[in-house]
């Protein structure tokens, strides 16, 4: 038996002022994106915005559902279109924030797991790395290199081709 142990380094940033220019700008898009969400069920509202490598910018936000499970959450709402409209372009980043019309949200969102599996799709489609910037309404600002970096263990379509 043999214990390992799997480490993940990630940036926390104190202010929104304190990121690059480019990145604070996403995370402006991303928050107006949340603006516009669908939740009249969660009253949870959540904006995520793309930059792709030939620098278009592709925004989405969470689409709800009476029937809870037919709606969508921002990221792969995003995710998909970006995909859908720009599918030999790669993705530089993602900004992805959030609020609630019911408590303040005061730390930085963290992904639902279906939606880091859907966004590790496109690091692996490009072979490229995506960085990921989380943040909430207010609080601190997390940045991670890679969705891989938050979806450990993740299936690979090496497994599929297993005999
Ligand atoms: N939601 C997202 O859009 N992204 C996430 O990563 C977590 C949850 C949405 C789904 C639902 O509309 C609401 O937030 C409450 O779960």
């Amino acid at each position: 038996m043999i214990k390992k142990e799997l480490k993940i380094t990630f940036t926390e940033y104190d202010s929104e002022q304190e990121l690059a220019p480019e990145e604070q700008d996403l995370l402006k898009k991303a928050r107006s994106a949340s603006d516009l969400a669908y939740a009249p069920y969660s009253n949870f509202f959540v904006g995520a915005a793309i930059l792709l490598e030939n620098g278009v910018i592709v925004t989405g936000n969470n689409q709800e559902n009476v029937a809870f499970p037919s709606g969508l959450c921002a990221e792969r709402v995003a995710i998909y279109t970006a995909g859908a409209q720009y599918p030999n372009v790669a993705i530089r980043s993602i900004a992805i924030t959030c609020k609630s019309k019911q408590f303040h949200v005061g730390e930085p969102l963290s992904p639902c797991g279906a939606c880091r599996q859907a966004m590790s799709e496109y690091e692996m489609r490009h072979n490229k790395n995506i960085r990921i910037i989380l943040a909430g309404e207010t609080g601190k600002i997390r940045i991670l290199d890679s969705i891989a970096d938050i979806l450990p263990f993740m299936f690979k379509a090496e497994q599929l081709k297993k005999k």
